[in-house]
């Protein structure tokens, strides 16, 4: 069986992975997770407190859709980003485009670095705009050293259920390592387990309402 495209709830595509058993989004709404759970309490909440350059590491590149609603929440600001995602499982551009995203979003003058950001190098940047640097690398999260300090984690990896060895201890300390004293990581998963994990290294874990189908969230601070 292959990875289907499924329509979530808000109208927008997500993906239902064949070899995890899980959606790549919320079907309650993939906009919908994306603005609540990384854009506001992650981009915004750094935006809030006056940066103006702010790194963004993203666990699960996946379809681009963080990345995408990034580049467009930042266009025609002062506001300068540095990208850098993960992913182990890149996507076809061929499939990437056959997402509903930049329609939806009525977005076509963002297609082209969409695209960009779906085939471009492996492990370099690129400027998808003037004020937007993009880089991904193709690898494990579990096993590849990460350049950099970031000032907030998108961390977007699939569920403890479908991959429980994402939400250790061990990888939260890496983390942890890799955001700037004020960064902060910011998920979907609000799981006990989880939110012990981040303590244990040192967050401050916060609970915030989440998504539409989710009572909370997490923001954990460093
Ligand atoms: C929840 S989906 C990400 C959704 C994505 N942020 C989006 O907007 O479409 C999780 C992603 O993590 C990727 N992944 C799974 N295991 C991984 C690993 N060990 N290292 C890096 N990426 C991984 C999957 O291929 C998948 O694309």
């Amino acid at each position: 069986m292959s990875d289907q495209k499924v329509i979530s709830e808000d109208g927008f595509h997500t993906i239902s992975s064949s070899a995890y058993g899980v959606t790549y989004h919320s079907i309650y709404g993939a906009l919908n997770e994306s603005i609540t759970v990384f854009l506001s309490a992650g981009l915004q909440f750094q935006i809030l407190k006056g940066k103006k350059k702010i790194s963004i590491f993203e666990m699960g590149l996946g379809t681009g859709l963080n990345a995408l609603l990034t580049l467009i929440d930042t266009a025609d600001t002062d506001i300068h980003i540095d990208y850098t995602a993960i992913e182990l499982h890149p996507l076809k551009w061929q499939d990437a485009s056959e997402l509903n995203y930049i329609n939806e979003l009525n977005g076509q003058q963002w297609k082209p670095s969409f695209q960009s950001m779906h085939t471009c190098p492996a492990d370099q940047y690129v400027d998808l705009t003037s004020s937007f640097r993009f880089r991904k690398y193709h690898g494990d999260l579990l096993t590849t050293d990460i350049e950099g300090r970031y000032d907030v984690i998108y961390y977007d990896a699939f569920a403890p259920t479908a991959q429980e060895e994402l939400w250790t201890s061990a990888v939260m300390e890496k983390m942890y390592n890799m955001l700037h004293q004020g960064g902060v990581l910011v998920t979907y998963c609000a799981k006990g387990s989880f939110k012990r994990a981040l303590k244990s290294v040192g967050f401050k874990v916060e609970a915030l309402p989440g998504p539409p189908g989710k009572r909370e969230m997490t923001r954990a601070h460093k």
